[in-house]
């Protein structure tokens, strides 16, 4: 039985080598042997840096995709290229977008996307929410700075370009008669699991949480594959929660800075 820890916003820049360690040895202690992470793993100028300390510390296939913290600092373009270039380089290292579907022992496939906030759910218009992500990405400053429609079509470009992707990647997944698909993003596709203490993230929040274009995506190829069974793991949120609709069933992780934890062991039985 192949067994997959599952890991989200770990924001490992926050932590000292001492945490990181331990935390690495926790993961060396569950006996998995592959680790999944749901994006927010660290900023740009730090991420392949951890990601190798990560990998050469637990020696197992990390399968990710990133965050918009991934992006902190740094541009979208040389963010994915230094990804790519991760994925052709290290043999345990695979962000998803780069080396695209993964086959696992017993008839379960692994896809995954970045994702991005979509703004489409609750109040776009009149919420008075300003994300960090304008600020320190630079890609979305330049937005920003032009007015908060071009921010909004800027975080639409990026939701709706993975999304597509996301929609290719389920195609050829489904192409390939699978039991069950696993499927990595960052952003909640529904509002159902876009929580803030326990309760959905108002309409001021909501369109910075939450990716609908993604959960379109889903649902559709859902309702399409019913024999298929779904499994959505995702974060951003920091907040706990989970809903199924028949066949597709959606997570999302908790996560407190500096204390970086493992979701759930995730079991493949044969
Ligand atoms: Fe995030």
């Amino acid at each position: 039985m192949m067994k997959l820890a599952w890991l989200t916003d770990i924001h490992l820049n926050f932590i000292d080598d001492v945490i990181r360690q331990k935390f690495y040895e926790e993961i060396i202690n569950t006996k998995c042997d592959g680790v999944l992470i749901s994006g927010d793993i660290a900023e740009a100028p730090c991420i392949v840096d951890l990601l190798n300390e990560m990998v050469a510390y637990i020696n197992k296939p990390i399968y990710f995709v990133l965050g918009n913290h991934d992006y902190y600092k740094g541009r979208i373009k040389e963010v994915y290229e230094a990804m790519m270039a991760l994925t052709k380089k290290h043999d345990k290292l695979f962000w998803l977008p780069a080396s695209g579907m993964q086959k696992f022992n017993n008839n379960t496939l692994l896809i995954g996307q970045d994702g991005w906030a979509d703004g489409r759910l609750g109040d776009y218009q009149n919420s008075r929410v300003v994300l960090n992500d304008s600020r320190m990405i630079a890609d979305l400053f330049q937005e920003k700075i032009l007015g908060k429609y071009q921010l909004l079509e800027k975080m639409q470009q990026l939701a709706d370009a993975d999304a597509m992707k996301l929609a290719d990647d389920l195609k050829h997944a489904i192409g390939q008669n699978p039991k069950k698909i696993i499927v990595l993003m960052h952003v909640p596709p529904f509002k159902e699991v876009c929580l803030h203490k326990g309760k959905i993230n108002d309409d001021d929040w909501l369109p910075f949480f939450s990716s609908k274009i993604m959960g379109d995506v889903l649902i559709a190829v859902a309702e399409q594959n019913s024999a298929i069974e779904f499994l959505v793991l995702c974060g951003h949120t920091h907040s706990k929660a989970s809903v199924s609709y028949g066949n597709l069933r959606v997570e999302v992780g908790r996560a407190e800075n500096g204390r970086p934890e493992i979701q759930k062991i995730i079991r493949l039985t044969s």
